[in-house]
């Protein structure tokens, strides 16, 4: 299957959450993605597959992983990918669902699950095969002193220096997030060696953990559940903070202060990469509540490169994305089909209008208002705002007919938002010079 996307990669038909085994392999970026292919609700988990060249087209590939084995015959949930000796691994966790939903087996009963950490063995990151190259290598947790036989899942692994290593999200009983750590010289053979645990105000249960180092910083990126709570109501955000990591005892220390992934809320579970020149790159889910057309649901914010700079987490569009936007253009109607990117400063009160969507100051934050633009959803979060900003107030806008993604200040802080009916008009107010750039259209 070639079906070709640029800049968003969306799902091809069904249902998308997570990124998983985000690589560059054999001279290409591999992104599988949790896919339910049936219909546009979460179901029994499958792994989707697609590959790009450069991180700004990507091609569908066909499903990588599905349910096979005993242990994953209800699903197939996040994980990740490395490269050894000219192989790609998959690591990643198998469901069993307690009891099934008589009346939609996709689905458990009463979220009962049995979580066995699995892996799949690829020779070329095009083949997978579920019933020969699968196996479970970290059989259901049986001991609740080192983590839940349900809630335990999302395998990250890594090279450390003379061994590899896992992180897996877990819980104490729903009640304060887990970090599990496993270490392995072979990749097949996992020893459990710590755990850390979370404090209640950090959430209930921790998922997709991504440990990674950049600028010589130590770095975490997770989504906890429960983080918030608005109207009574536990919301899931993704956050990042600097961590200090032993590999020796596998010891992990947190921050006491961390910044959410993206100030918009609706990203989820990023997971990244090293890119082809060594920069560590990240993608995230965007979580939407309606199907654009009824046929599919769930799409991927743009490749991202991350900095961490005295404790903060700093990102920017990926080079090879944003060099697409070369032609200006003088209004929003001469965009290409795949988007346009709007750039101005914004003085106090100033505002520019992208469709229905506003984006305005507001003293020394950006603030983002979709209520125009998602008058079906007004049960979710519609304005949003940075923390005080540091760095000026220039903003640089992506603009797809249902994302938004809000880079301020090069990174500093970003606000992305999922969006529906967007008209095609870009707007600013007095005083607000705004550029408009798109693709070139060949
Ligand atoms: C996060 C998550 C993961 C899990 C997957 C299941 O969105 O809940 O923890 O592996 O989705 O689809």
């Amino acid at each position: 299957m070639t079906m070709r996307q640029n800049i968003h990669l969306k799902c091809p038909g069904g249902w998308i959450n997570d990124p998983n085994g985000f690589i560059y392999y054999k001279g290409k970026y591999h992104l599988f993605y949790q896919y339910f292919p049936y219909g546009t609700q979460w179901g029994r988990m499958h792994w989707g597959h697609a590959v790009s060249h450069d991180l700004a087209s990507w091609d569908h590939e066909k499903i990588a992983l599905y349910p096979s084995k005993y242990n994953d015959a209800d699903g197939c949930f996040s994980g990740s990918a490395v490269e050894h000796e000219g192989k790609l691994y998959l690591y990643y966790t198998g469901i069993r669902y307690e009891n099934q939903d008589p009346e939609n087996t996709n689905v458990s009963l009463d979220q009962k699950l049995i979580a066995s950490q699995m892996m799949m063995v690829s020779e070329d990151g095009i083949h997978f095969d579920n019933v020969k190259d699968k196996r479970t290598i970290i059989a259901p947790i049986e001991d609740p002193q080192i983590g839940s036989r349900r809630d335990t899942r999302d395998p990250k692994v890594w090279r450390g220096k003379d061994a590899w290593y896992m992180i897996l999200g877990s819980t104490q009983e729903l009640k304060a997030g887990r970090f599990l750590f496993y270490k392995s010289t072979d990749l097949e053979r996992w020893e459990f060696v710590n755990m850390v645990q979370g404090d209640k105000n950090l959430g209930i249960m921790w998922e997709c953990p991504d440990f990674y180092e950049v600028n010589s910083e130590q770095a975490l990126v997770f989504s906890p559940m429960d983080i918030i709570s608005v109207n009574g109501q536990g919301e899931n955000h993704t956050i990042c903070m600097p961590v200090t990591f032993d590999e020796e005892q596998c010891a992990m220390t947190l921050s006491k202060n961390y910044q959410f992934f993206d100030y918009g809320m609706d990203l989820y579970a990023p997971q990244s990469t090293t890119d082809a020149q060594g920069r560590r790159v990240e993608v995230a889910w965007l979580r939407m509540p309606e199907s654009p057309d009824g046929e599919w649901i769930g799409m991927f914010c743009i490749p991202r490169v991350t900095e961490v700079i005295g404790g903060h987490f700093y990102f920017r569009v990926h080079p090879n994305v944003d060099k697409l936007f070369v032609r200006k253009i003088a209004s929003a109607e001469e965009a290409a089909p795949d988007g346009y990117k709007v750039s101005a400063d914004l003085p106090e009160d100033g505002w520019i209008d992208l469709g229905g969507y506003r984006i305005f100051r507001k003293g020394k934050t950006i603030c983002t208002d979709r209520s125009r633009v998602y008058r079906n959803h007004r049960e979710w979060q519609c304005s949003f705002a940075t923390p005080e900003l540091k760095d000026g107030f220039h903003i640089d806008a992506y603009v797809d007919e249902n994302m938004i993604e809000v880079y301020v200040n090069q990174g500093e802080y970003v606000i992305t938002n999922g969006v529906y009916d967007l008209t095609k008009t870009a707007k600013a107010g007095p005083g607000v010079d705004m550029e408009i750039y798109t693709l070139d259209v060949h």
